[in-house]
């Protein structure tokens, strides 16, 4: 079975397609030669996962998964949520939102947030979603230089370091993206079994 991931980022790709039994295929946009910046016009995490998902489906008739991640931070109202990669502008840069998010964070004593991941699958002509969160908080300055976007800024509940200081393994087992993966491939295998 042949299954597109709407990404352009093969690591993403790769992660997925290492989780999923050999019966199902992944394939990205740039393997159906789709090259388009699918437009993120959506309000919340759902609508932009669905439509992704539904440009593909739509344009190429083929079954097709999206995801859409956001950083949700309690005092600021679930700010920057959906525009978490542009929070401070269209440059999409991650240490500029990083540093406009500490400074709206200034002197704030709650600090809790979450991460979350939506996933939208259409699959046969039946629409599917998935979600995925981890709970932490945002800390005072940058620490470590793994992973990318809040990365360095984001402590998960239970942990000391923030996920740009722990490895690719543990963020991997506890985060957003990878419970909302794991809901994805739990699903697949139990259709293909
Ligand atoms: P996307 O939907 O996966 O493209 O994520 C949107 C934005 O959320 C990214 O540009 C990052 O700013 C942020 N983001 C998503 N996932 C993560 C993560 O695992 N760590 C840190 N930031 C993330």
């Amino acid at each position: 079975m042949k299954l597109i991931f709407a990404t352009h980022n093969d690591h993403k790709l790769k992660e997925v397609q290492q989780l999923l039994p050999e019966s199902i295929e992944l394939l990205s946009l740039k393997d159906i030669q789709c090259f388009n910046e699918i437009p993120e016009t959506g309000e919340t995490l759902e609508e932009n996962a669905k439509i992704k998902a539904d440009f593909v489906t739509q344009t190429y008739g083929l079954d097709c998964f999206s995801d859409d991640t956001g950083l949700l931070v309690n005092t600021l109202d679930g700010a920057p949520g959906v525009y978490s990669a542009r929070y401070a502008g269209e440059q999409k840069n991650a240490v500029d939102n990083m540093t406009k998010l500490l400074l709206e964070l200034d002197g704030k004593e709650n600090r809790q947030a979450h991460f979350k991941t939506v996933i939208h699958l259409n699959l046969e002509g039946v629409s599917y979603t998935f979600d995925g969160i981890v709970e932490g908080t945002i800390t005072t300055e940058q620490y470590g230089l793994g992973g990318f976007g809040y990365d360095p800024i984001f402590k998960p509940n239970g942990y000391n370091q923030t996920f740009g200081e722990l490895s690719s393994e543990t963020k991997n087992a506890i985060s957003h993206r990878g419970r909302a993966i794991q809901k994805l491939v739990n699903f697949l295998k139990n259709r293909t079994l």
